[in-house]
């Protein structure tokens, strides 16, 4: 069996690559998936459901190769209540360290129905099916899909045959996303309560997030006695999603006074996974989504930035760091006071005199009013009327054209201006951006590892604004460059540059008196 201590550790069931695939326009490629799961093995979730067998050749294929390449995780596929779908599942399941049989049923009177069984034929179905996997692997999950709507005295009766058949989980779902916290936990305490042998087993909880209650309603059950959640990154998942990783994880580690429980989660790798996964399932993740959005360590208001300024904790439950980002983000915008654009400041490398400062804050208030966002090139422009910019921008994007299309390999030509002279390069590469950012390590050799590339579209259509972020890491030392363009390889060129210049500020800072131009320039002329 799998499940440890049944005191204080839950089990994390990750299922993105299974209910969360199942959104609409979510599908993944083989090797996305054999990835994902990689990384959710590596966070340290406990079982990945990896897919449903049965479904077609290559949720099987994909099945097996998890199960193939599986280290500490335990690899689970879904299967209906049906001998073929139970083998098919076993099938796959059986290459990894540990595999796990997932047999359900819809036991609610609405299911009843479409099945066309009877409680009692549908019990018996229960038993031998469950009686089937369990003579395959000793690790069997059951599953009466809308447990939340059936009756009560129906849901006892065939958790318990499930126990004696030999489930060693028995999962409660909301399939619709209906119930509410209390009655969440209720339902597992009575479970608990009147089923013989349910101490026995682990009972877990699957939210959908229909009314927005997906994590309440998990948390609810596990301080009734649930010790499995079922949940998916960034809550990926049927109509509005499952219980999202991220926040249940984070809610137990960080409220652990009021909900004294443990999980296995690497929660710095949080951040990472969530955006691997936004990416390979091309579901943007909501700005202000808890844990993982844009917006959920980012501070604008000139009181709430003044405040972290001063201590963090002031607006910040939980350490940035926790989740695998490199701090917190005050991006500048209207509600921005002067306390925030002069840290903003240092940070860029411009320690400004206060008569600067206030006539760069007078601009900069009313670029503000104009713009969503101020990005640090705008700094840098109205920084450039006051004469304070030039010290920092030792390296400037002059010129840069690129080759691109369906024949390999592309091509960038790309001039940059290094402390006054111009180098020209180009470079080919897999794609325009790493042909671009190839003939900018030619130009400018570092040290520096690219730790992020990530674009966003500020703007929608055709001519949306791209703003890239790059991130360098160094000795250590971590920057972060950003650039926005109609042109995503003009702005990924820029973020990189940007990225360089603030190293070479951190370069000067840390050795104040050391030569920086010995970084040597090659130019390919
Ligand atoms: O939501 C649900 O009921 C499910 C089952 C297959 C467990 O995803
Ligand atoms: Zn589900």
């Amino acid at each position: 069996m799998t499940q440890t201590s049944k005191q204080d550790h839950v089990l994390i069931f990750d299922t993105t690559l299974r209910d969360g695939e199942q959104s609409p326009g979510a599908t993944m490629s083989h090797n996305e998936k054999v990835e994902i799961a990689g990384l959710l093995d590596e966070m340290g979730v406990d079982i990945i459901e990896a897919g449903f067998p049965i479904a077609s050749e290559g949720d099987f294929e994909a099945v097996r190769d998890i199960a193939l390449n599986a280290k500490n995780s335990v690899i689970c596929g879904l299967a209906r209540a049906s001998t073929n779908d139970i083998d098919r599942c076993w099938d796959a399941v059986k290459h990894a360290p540990r595999g796990r049989i997932h047999t359900f049923i819809g036991t609610s009177p609405l299911h009843r129905d479409i099945t066309g069984l009877s409680m009692d034929e549908m019990a018996n179905k229960i038993h031998d099916t469950v009686t089937h996997a369990r003579n395959l692997t000793n690790d069997v999950q059951w599953s009466p899909m809308d447990a939340i709507r059936t009756e009560h005295d129906y849901l006892c009766r065939v958790v318990e045959i499930a126990i004696k058949a030999g489930a060693t989980t028995i999962n409660i779902p909301d399939t619709v996303g209906y119930t509410i916290p209390r009655e969440s936990s209720d339902i597992i305490r009575m479970l608990l309560e009147r089923v013989p042998g349910a101490d026995e087993i682990i009972f877990a909880t699957h939210c959908h997030n229909d009314l927005g209650m997906a994590t309440a309603n998990a948390l609810a059950a596990v301080e009734a006695g649930a010790r499995q959640i079922e949940c998916t990154i960034n809550g990926l998942g049927e109509r509005a999603g499952n219980t999202a990783l991220e926040e249940v994880v984070m809610a137990l580690k960080v409220r652990n006074d009021v909900m004294p429980y443990q999980t296995r989660i690497d929660t710095t790798k949080i951040m990472n996974i969530s955006r691997r996964v936004s990416q390979v399932s091309g579901f943007p993740v909501q700005y202000n989504k808890a844990i993982v959005g844009k917006n959920a360590f980012a501070h604008e208001s000139g009181i709430h930035q003044d405040g972290m300024l001063k201590n963090k904790e002031t607006f910040e439950i939980m350490r940035p760091q926790d989740v695998g980002l490199a701090g917190t983000s005050l991006p500048l915008g209207k509600h921005s006071g002067r306390a925030a654009l002069r840290a903003k400041l240092d940070e860029m490398g411009f320690a400004l005199a206060d008569n600067q400062l206030k006539d760069v804050f007078v601009r900069f208030k009313d670029l503000a009013d104009r713009k969503k966002e101020v990005f640090d090139d705008d700094l840098i422009a109205l920084l450039r009327d006051s004469g304070a910019a030039e010290q920092n921008e030792r390296i400037k994007v002059k010129f840069l054209r690129v080759i691109c299309g369906t024949q390999a390999p592309q091509s960038a030509d790309l001039i940059l201006e290094i402390d006054g002279v111009e180098h020209q390069k180009t470079c080919e590469g897999d794609g325009p951006v790493d042909a671009t950012f190839k003939a900018i390590k030619e130009l400018f050799p570092t040290t520096a590892r690219l730790q992020l590339y990530q674009v966003h579209a500020v703007t929608e259509g055709t001519d949306a604004q791209a703003t890239v972020s790059v991130r360098l890491e160094e000795a250590g030392k971590i920057v972060t460059g950003q650039s926005a363009d109609t042109d995503t390889v003009v702005a990924s060129a820029k973020a990189y540059v940007n990225a360089l210049n603030r190293l070479l500020v951190r370069r000067e800072k840390s050795a104040p008196d050391a030569d920086v131009k010995t970084v040597k320039y090659t130019d390919a002329g």
